[in-house]
């Protein structure tokens, strides 16, 4: 996608959302950062401005969990006019244990971030889009979102939703020019699994760094997916995972995660 006006990126302060920042200024994009952290942000504002002369940088200190938060950005961004034409929901995070034992407002919080804000930010840039005839919309979904996910049970059923959400998004978006994608990562080095209280010191497996997920990503949105699987360990995985039992699925993952907390 050309760039033209800006491109708001939620939870920039980090990981994906950080790679997002660098590779869409490298691309010329203008930006509107989100997160909590305000010194990352602001650090971060310094140096893609520092790097790419051409690209304004605006930070928004906001958490998208609390009510009010989205719509709040939202007449932030119109008030100073900043036309955005790409919204990246990235924002979000996970919570490893047992549901019943997590505490239910660390859940409630994630499912505030990671579907209310994703819900809210969407239908409030999606208006403008429209009215401009041009915009897109990326959604950081996960491979987690097509599998149960014991053990972190809420955490993939938010993804389950963001992935359907923009499947069913990207046909009602595309008639007035607007693309809709769901990206849909695998385990990526980043702060997550620190934030999610998870080891995976002993897991195998690929990772994948911020910076090859979200090149995958913009490649996709050129050439106007609908979704993308990053990695190709991962896409491999879900195409075996494809033919077996959900219920199976869940009993590996549950039996793994169990494992894992020993
Ligand atoms: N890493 C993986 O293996 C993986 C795999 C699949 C999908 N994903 C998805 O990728 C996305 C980005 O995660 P990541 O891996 O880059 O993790 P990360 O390094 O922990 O980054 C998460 C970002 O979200 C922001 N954030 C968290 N809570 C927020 C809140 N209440 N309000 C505003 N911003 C908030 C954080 O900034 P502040 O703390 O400064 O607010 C940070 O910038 C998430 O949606 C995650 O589910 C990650």
């Amino acid at each position: 996608m050309e760039p033209r006006g800006y491109a708001l990126v939620t939870g920039a302060s980090y990981g994906i959302g950080e790679e997002f920042a660098w590779q869409l200024g490298e691309r010329g994009w203008s930006l509107v950062l989100v997160a909590r952290s305000q010194e990352r942000l602001a650090k971060l504002r310094e140096e893609v401005m520092n790097r790419h002369g051409q690209v304004d940088v605006v930070c928004a200190v906001l958490d998208l969990s609390r009510p009010g938060a989205a719509l709040e950005l939202f007449q932030k961004t119109q008030q100073a006019n900043l036309e955005i034409n790409l919204l990246v929901n990235n924002a979000g995070f996970g919570a490893f244990g047992e549901f019943s034992a997590n505490p239910l407002e660390r859940q409630r919080q994630m499912i505030d971030l990671n579907v209310g804000a994703l819900v809210e930010l969407s239908h409030l840039y999606l208006q403008p889009m429209k009215e401009r005839g041009t915009g897109a919309i990326v959604n950081v979904a996960s491979i987690a979102g097509y599998v149960p996910l014991p053990y972190n049970a809420v955490y993939g059923a938010t993804k389950a939703f963001v992935l359907s959400f923009s499947h069913a998004l990207y046909q009602e978006a595309r008639p007035y020019g607007i693309q809709v994608l769901a990206v849909n990562p695998g385990k990526t080095e980043t702060r997550f699994f620190e934030t999610a209280n998870m080891d995976i010191s002993k897991d195998g497996g690929q990772r994948q760094t911020a910076a090859q997920v979200v090149k995958e990503a913009l490649s996709a949105l050129d050439r106007g997916k609908t979704s993308v699987i990053t990695g190709l360990g991962n896409r491999m995985l879900l195409r075996l995972a494809h033919f077996i039992p959900r219920a199976w699925i869940a009993a590996v993952v549950a039996k793994r995660a169990r494992q894992s907390r020993r």
